[in-house]
């Protein structure tokens, strides 16, 4: 399983990819928001520093804004994947998207069927989302092993971001179930690399080191 960042936060995005474990970025309206800074420079400041894809969304509503929305924002940078919410209206712009040859990643999938009628439309993602259907007391992780379970079966090449993950074992969960990518905000990084055992296996060298060497 890739990891992805799943922030809009510079300072975030250069220390995760000083680790090597950062194979692309995703962000939202909301993390775009939370920064306060300009959506295109934010983008392409992102793709300056992370060699991979990186998704920006649109917010029309309608197919026609979507399609325009998105081939503004893919001719920023060769790198970008534009996030396409998974309607009605949605599908109709990846099927169009998919011609013009724009990467799409569809977002808000919280169903099985969601997932495959987004592949089917052209998708090069689905991005369902574990923490927020976890939320309303549906298992997010199940949600990801059906999915990868079709995609599986029926040779369907979109890949699949797990999203809205809140926990390391979130991942971990993801990773088991075959989804291809997930996409961690930074705190959850943070969190994957720790281990109290290493911690106290690091402290305990280096108090015996001291020993010989004072
Ligand atoms: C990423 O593609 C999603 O927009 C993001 O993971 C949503 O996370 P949230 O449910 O924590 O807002």
């Amino acid at each position: 399983m890739e990891l992805f960042l799943d922030t809009a936060n510079i300072d975030e995005i250069k220390e995760a990819a000083s680790l090597g474990v950062i194979y692309g970025v995703t962000t939202n309206p909301t993390l775009i928001a939370k920064e306060g800074k300009d959506f295109k420079k934010t983008i392409i400041e992102i793709a300056s520093i992370i060699e991979g894809p990186i998704s920006a969304e649109v917010v029309s509503l309608d197919s026609d804004g979507m399609v325009k929305e998105a081939q503004e924002i893919s001719s920023w940078h060769p790198n970008i994947v534009v996030k396409i919410p998974i309607t009605w209206e949605g599908l109709k712009a990846v099927k169009r998207l998919k011609k013009l040859g724009i990467k799409t990643n569809v977002t808000l999938v919280f169903s099985p069927n969601q997932a495959l009628l987004a592949a089917r439309a052209g998708a090069t993602y689905v991005s369902p989302f574990i923490g927020r259907f976890t939320d309303i007391t549906q298992d997010g992780i199940t949600l990801i092993s059906d999915i990868a379970k079709i995609f599986d079966l029926h040779h369907i090449s979109t890949k699949i971001i797990a999203a809205s993950i809140r926990t390391p074992m979130d991942a971990v969960n993801a990773a088991k179930v075959g989804s291809d990518i997930a996409t961690v905000p930074y705190r959850v990084l943070q969190q994957m690399v720790m281990h109290p055992l290493t911690d106290i296996g690091v402290k305990r060298f280096l108090e015996d080191w001291k020993k010989v060497t004072q």
